[in-house]
This record gives structure tokens, sequence and C-alpha cells, in this order.
């Protein structure tokens, strides 16, 4: 996968070096209760692990460091599904909400997934989550529906709102 530039962020691969910072933004809670499959606490080792995986043969998921001036601040990923659907998921470092940065990425990354011959990507937002819920309607996303995701940081399964993209319909 090629490194995106976008106006302020580099999306590339994940590199040994960001697993201290992945541990500590996925490690405050203001991030993990929002994700399906974070533990919380954040094990030591995680970042370690999951970053290796993402270099498998076998892992067929796109992630990306999101890098603003050389640091890590965030993750985005497709999780691909059948039949050219991708699920996206995301997150950015807590003292840089609100800057728009997340849009920025996912933007790209919805260019990205155009190009590269996805047909549709949706996401699922925890109810409560209206921080993201935000990110995918600026970014051209439509509700399309109710669901319930496993919540690993929280123990349960929550309710969810679903979201999706026709990459024909893109903004
Ligand atoms: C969801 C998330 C990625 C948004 O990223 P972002 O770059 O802050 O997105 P935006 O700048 O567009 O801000 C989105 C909304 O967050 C809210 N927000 C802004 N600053 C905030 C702050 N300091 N604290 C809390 N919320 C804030 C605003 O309502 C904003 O909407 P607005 O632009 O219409 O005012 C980020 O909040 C996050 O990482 N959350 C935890 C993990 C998560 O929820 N992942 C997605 C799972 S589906």
């Amino acid at each position: 996968m090629e490194s995106i530039k976008t106006e302020r962020l580099t999306l590339r691969l994940l590199q040994d070096a960001d697993a201290p910072l992945i541990s500590l933004y996925i490690g405050d809670w203001r991030v993990a209760k929002h994700l399906d499959r974070a533990p919380y606490p954040y094990p030591d080792g995680a970042a370690e692990s999951f970053i290796e995986a993402t270099r498998k043969p076998d892992f067929k998921d796109h992630v990306w460091a999101i890098a603003k001036d050389e640091q890590l601040i965030g993750v985005i990923a497709i999780g691909l599904g059948e039949k050219g659907l991708g699920n996206v998921g995301y997150w950015l470092a807590p003292q840089l909400w609100g800057g728009g940065f997340m849009p920025e990425a996912l933007r790209a990354v919805i260019e990205y997934a155009r190009q590269t011959g996805f047909s549709k990507l949706d996401a699922s937002v925890h109810h409560g989550n209206d921080n993201s819920a935000k990110v995918l309607k600026k970014c051209g996303f439509l509700y399309v529906g109710e669901t319930e995701c496993v919540s690993v940081s929280r123990g349960t399964t929550v309710a969810a709102s679903m979201y999706a993209l026709k990459l024909d319909q893109a903004t």
C-alpha cells in the first residue's frame, strides 16, 4: 500500500515505533469505549502484536497510521467484507478532536477505496458516539439502520447505528 498525503496528514503503514502511541491513545477510555474490539485496560504488547499482524501475508484489511508532523495521531482502516464491501473504523488522539482531522483522513480513504474497486463502505457507530456519526455524515455516509455491536472494552453488546456510502455517490 502506498502512503497517502492529504493537506495536513500522511496515511502510511504502521511501523514498530508507533506502538507506544497506539497504546497510549487506545488505552484512553475516551477512545476505547467507542471501539468494538479494543480491550480496556489495553494490555502491554497488544499494540506490538497488532502491528505485526498487519504485516502477515494473510492479513487482508487495509490499515493506515494517521501521521501529522511524522507522529502517529490515529489509525484508520477498511475491513474487507464480501462483494466489494468495506467496513470503516478509526480513532484519533483525544487532544486533537474537533480539528477536522478524521474527516480529512476519511475522505482520502474513501478516494482510495473508490480507486481500488470497493463498491460500498459502511460503518457502525455505538449509540451516543455523536462525534463519529458527524464524521461519517460530513463525508457523505447515510444512516441506513440499527444494529448491535460487541464492545470488548465495556464487556457487553451495545446498540449502534449503521451508516453506508455507495462509492458512486461519494462527495
Ligand atoms: C470520532 C472521532 C474520530 C472524530 O474525529 P475528529 O477529527 O475530532 O472529527 P471532527 O473534527 O470532525 O469533529 C467531530 C465532532 O466532534 C465534536 N468535538 C469537537 N471537539 C471536541 C472535543 N474537544 N471533545 C469532544 N468532542 C469534540 C464536535 O461535535 C465535532 O463536530 P462539529 O465539527 O460538527 O462541531 C474522534 O472523536 C475519536 O477518535 N473518537 C473515539 C474513537 C471513535 O469514536 N472511533 C469511531 C468509532 S465508530
